[in-house]
């Protein structure tokens, strides 16, 4: 959800006293000033915008280009886009580090500035455009208010166990609807991107609004309010990439795909209104649960409905894509690595209730197949960013996934080596060798992936029934990956799932 955009749970999120001292200290020491940052040649207006036509040296898939970038400048890149802020990149875990701890009062991630317009300005009033929004959109105190009341009721991994028996059952329709839509070669014939989406909206729906919404009902009509949903999630990272990470011309006049946009979050927004109403309609005819037995959205309507119906839509919003696309990068990984699958089988079978190389598993998948290739923040402050004079108010830009693939990080780093996340702390390959900010998949501190915990779940339950069910094969050539403001798996899909 983020630059085409990322402490994992288990490491530490504090912020060091001594570190942002240390900043200060470091700030008189940089030497060299913002002009000589390198980057790609800019000219006035266009700036580097040339490089990156066909036919520019900087022309091609994100991940490459950005790969190129590195191999070029170094770990410190200068980005000037025509239309859009100049943005500095970070290849360096040192220099992301610095800037995440730092950064972690009150953590401002830019991104959504269409969607941010939409919310408080689009039809909007002057009094409204100073509401809450919500954890997308909103920056500074609101974006602070609006956490500090969500938080508990998202993250308190006792609530989030209530959903275990709810998500476990969704796992076991989509394996029923694998077994349904396969051919008679167990050869998946949907579009598997499409079956993820319905899956994670199924799932996340279960946590946003507290019920089923029957996305695998196989009459579901093409114009279900369920499928238009789940296109305009998908259409909104799509629009998004093209309004917000792409050069444009839509804060200066309302260009044509300016205008499409406003209306694709209109019909998000009546759309998961229309879910949300319909939850908490159902909700209050209901008994009152007990506190320990309340789930997310009786927790947060107990704060204030408004709040509720807000991060019920950013759930919808933010849950659906992340996971479906987690789903399919570690299916694949796994299907490819056939001996990974096998011992992933074994102890999904042995019945214990650690289940560790399943959550190695997961993370490889994430090291290797992110779903975005990075993160980003505005900063509050200066920096000295490698010897650089780094002003407030910078785009920083955090290239994890470049770090994730590189030998001097996770040595062997383009091989499926779940065991790398369970190694003793003596073997060359244990994860603890890296450094602890080259992988943050679900981003750092007080802004991190609020979905987490509800992330974790999700996969974790889905994975274990789908290897216990099946034998995964993959019958083609690798899948294409598009980058916008996520990394899209765009298939061609080759899944065989054959039963054990
Ligand atoms: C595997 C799946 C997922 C991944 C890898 C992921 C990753 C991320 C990342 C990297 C961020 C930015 C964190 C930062 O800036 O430090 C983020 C933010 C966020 N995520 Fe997730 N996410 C996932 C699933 C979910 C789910 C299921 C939900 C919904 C419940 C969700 C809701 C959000 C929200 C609302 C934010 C904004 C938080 C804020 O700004 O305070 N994510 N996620």
């Amino acid at each position: 959800m983020v630059v085409n955009r990322g402490l994992p749970v288990y490491r530490s999120t504090t912020v060091n006293a001594s570190s942002v001292k240390e900043n200060h200290e470091n700030i008189k020491l940089a030497s060299k000033t913002w002009d000589d940052i390198p980057g790609p040649s800019s000219l006035p207006f266009i700036g580097q915008l040339i490089h990156y036509l066909p036919g520019g040296s900087f022309y091609g898939p994100q991940s490459e280009v950005m790969e190129k970038l590195m191999k070029q400048y170094g770990p410190i890149v200068k980005i000037v886009t025509f239309g859009a802020p100049t943005v500095v990149t970070l290849f360096d875990a040192d220099a992301i580090e610095l800037v995440l701890r730092n950064e972690n009062w009150m953590p401002d991630r830019p991104g959504f500035d269409s969607l941010e317009y939409y919310r408080k300005y689009y039809n909007k009033t002057k009094e409204q455009s100073t509401e809450l929004t919500g954890l997308l959109t909103d920056h500074g105190e609101n974006w602070r208010l609006f956490r500090s009341k969500v938080n508990s009721a998202m993250l308190q991994p006792k609530t989030i166990k209530l959903y275990t028996s709810t998500i476990d059952k969704v796992a076991l329709d989509m394996v029923e609807r694998i077994k349904s839509i396969r051919d008679d070669s167990d050869v998946m014939t949907r579009k598997f991107d499409m079956e993820m989406n319905l899956w994670a909206l199924e799932s996340i729906g279960v946590v946003a609004l507290g019920t089923r919404l029957n996305c695998f009902d196989p009459n579901l009509a093409e114009n279900s309010p369920e499928r238009q949903l789940i296109r305009c999630v998908h259409d909104f990272f799509i629009t998004s990439n093209e309004l917000d990470f792409k050069p444009n011309l839509w804060k200066y006049f309302a260009t044509r795909k300016f205008k499409k946009a406003m209306k694709l979050y209109e019909k998000q927004e009546s759309l998961t209104n229309y879910f949300v109403q319909r939850a908490i309609k159902e909700m209050k005819s209901n008994s009152i649960h007990s506190s320990e037995k309340k789930g997310v959205l009786e927790k947060l309507m107990d704060i204030d409905e408004k709040i509720a119906v807000i991060m019920a839509c950013d759930m919808l919003f933010a849950g659906v894509d992340t996971t479906a696309n987690t789903m399919i990068a570690t299916l694949y990984l796994l299907a490819v690595n056939n001996e990974k699958q096998n011992i992933l089988r074994d102890e999904i079978r042995s019945n214990q209730e650690r289940r560790p190389y399943l959550k190695a598993c997961i993370k490889e998948g994430m090291r290797m197949m992110p779903i975005t290739s990075g993160n980003m923040r505005r900063t509050t402050k200066e920096y000295n960013l490698l010897g650089y004079q780094i002003p407030k108010g910078s785009f920083i830009a955090f290239m994890h996934q470049i770090l994730c693939l590189r030998e001097n990080q996770f040595p062997r780093p383009k091989e499926f080596i779940p065991e790398r996340w369970t190694a003793e702390k003596s073997d060359p390959l244990y994860y603890g060798n890296a450094h602890s900010f080259a992988y943050i998949p679900f981003g750092f501190g007080a802004r991190s992936c609020i979905g987490r915990r509800i992330a974790e779940l999700e996969v974790e339950t889905l994975l274990a029934r789908i290897i216990e069910n099946f034998h995964v094969e993959w019958t083609g050539p690798p899948p294409q990956v598009k980058s916008n403001a996520l990394n899209y798996i765009t298939g061609p899909f080759h899944f065989k799932f054959k039963d054990v």
